[in-house]
């Protein structure tokens, strides 16, 4: 059935991957990506989709109440799938203000345009929030975060998700907006602006740069492959129940040091070099503040009731990854000097 669907922060990492499969999987709905193009938006993650026929960008940012209300009235979208926000945890420790307002005021205003439209007519509709496991706070060494887990948020990044996430519910519970959230661990993959840590290091032992290991190392986190981030949103938005939250994760922990030294091994193979020369780049620097001690997520609800689960272990998400970058330089060095920016006014004035 064809659908007018909301994808918000499509140019980013994972919104751009999420754009790309319902582009290329449903021709039938029209697909709008608003995106207020930040410094983490890329036009140039979407260039293989940007001509199609069900594809629109909007350049728009969800700060913007009245923006945001005009394009629900321009398009009557049946559904959102929200994933525009300010992402980087050590950016919200300098600069918090920028999180508060798009990650909590942003959603509110694409609530209230949601709720405004919809008004007379849920049925069919469905609002996507799209989270992170940060919301939960840290782990000790064992055990897993559930979706019972209480949010106890930590950084101001994830303080502001966590507020977004009990706006969403708080719509949902008192106006009825028919929501589902889901809360994903650590993306890796293509396309990810390397200030996050793979994409920092593979750039860093392509230049012979130093590796900044924050502490001891010994930070642990749950890597999930961006494609089955976006596989696992186009099964929730199909299928998930009205109202529930979802986990999301790799099944597939690593403590920092460990998954650099992985890195490292690979990135000698693939690049030629003699085994142990880019470990000799590991430097460790001083600590994050607050920095949370251990993220894992435990993901047998979204595997058991929609049956999805990761397709690629990490070893070949990990490969696939590495190859991209080396293979994409072009675009890593677009993103390190600046020149992607430059792409919206080639491509759209
Ligand atoms: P990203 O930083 O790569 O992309 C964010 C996108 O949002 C960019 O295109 C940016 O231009 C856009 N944006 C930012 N502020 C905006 C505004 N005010 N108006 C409109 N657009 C704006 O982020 P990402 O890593 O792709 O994360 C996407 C979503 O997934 C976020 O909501 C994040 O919290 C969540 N998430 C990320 C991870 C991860 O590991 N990266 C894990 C779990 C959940
Ligand atoms: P990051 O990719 O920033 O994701 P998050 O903080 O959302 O988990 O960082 C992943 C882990 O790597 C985290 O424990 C912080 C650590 N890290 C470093 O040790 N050095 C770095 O330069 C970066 C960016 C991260």
């Amino acid at each position: 059935m064809s659908k007018t669907l909301l994808i918000t922060g499509g140019a980013g990492f994972i919104g751009s991957h999420v754009a790309r499969l319902f582009v290329t999987k449903y021709p039938d709905y029209k697909i709008v990506n608003l995106d207020a193009l930040t410094y983490a938006g890329n036009l140039e993650n979407l260039k293989d989709i940007e001509q199609l026929p069900n594809y629109t960008f909007v350049k728009a940012d969800i700060t913007d109440a009245s923006a945001v209300t005009a394009l629900f009235e321009q398009y009557r979208f049946d559904g959102v799938i929200h994933l525009a926000a300010e992402s980087h945890v050590d950016r919200s420790i300098t600069d918090p203000n920028a999180f508060l307002q798009t990650n909590i005021m942003g959603t509110a205003n694409l609530l209230n345009a949601a709720r405004s439209v919809w008004k007379d007519d849920i049925g069919g509709k469905r609002f996507y929030h799209v989270s992170t496991d940060e919301v939960y706070g840290s782990l000790g060494e064992t055990g897993y975060f559930t979706e019972a887990t209480p949010y106890d948020p930590q950084s101001p990044y994830s303080a502001s998700k966590a507020s977004s996430d009990h706006i969403v519910r708080a719509y949902g519970n008192t106006y009825k907006l028919p929501f589902v959230i889901t809360n994903c661990s650590n993306n890796y993959g293509p396309n990810q602006f390397p200030e996050k840590l793979l994409p920092l290091f593979i750039n860093n032992i392509r230049h012979h740069k130093p590796l900044p290991v924050y502490g001891d190392g010994k930070y642990t986190r749950d890597w999930l492959y961006v494609i089955d981030h976006a596989r696992a949103i186009d099964i929730v938005y199909h299928e998930g129940k009205n109202a529930e939250t979802y986990n999301i994760g790799g099944f597939n922990e690593w403590q920092n040091i460990a998954l650099v030294k992985l890195l490292c091994h690979k990135m000698d193979e693939k690049l030629g070099r003699e085994a142990g020369t880019s470990e000799q780049l590991i430097t460790y620097v001083k600590d994050r503040p607050g920095h949370d001690k251990r993220y894992a997520i435990d993901a047998n609800k979204i595997k058991n009731e929609l049956g999805w689960s990761p397709s690629v272990t990490f070893e070949e998400g990990l490969g696939l990854t590495i190859d991209w970058y080396l293979a994409n330089q072009e675009w890593l060095d677009h993103v390190t000097s600046g020149d992607y920016q430059k792409y919206y006014e080639q491509q759209y004035t």
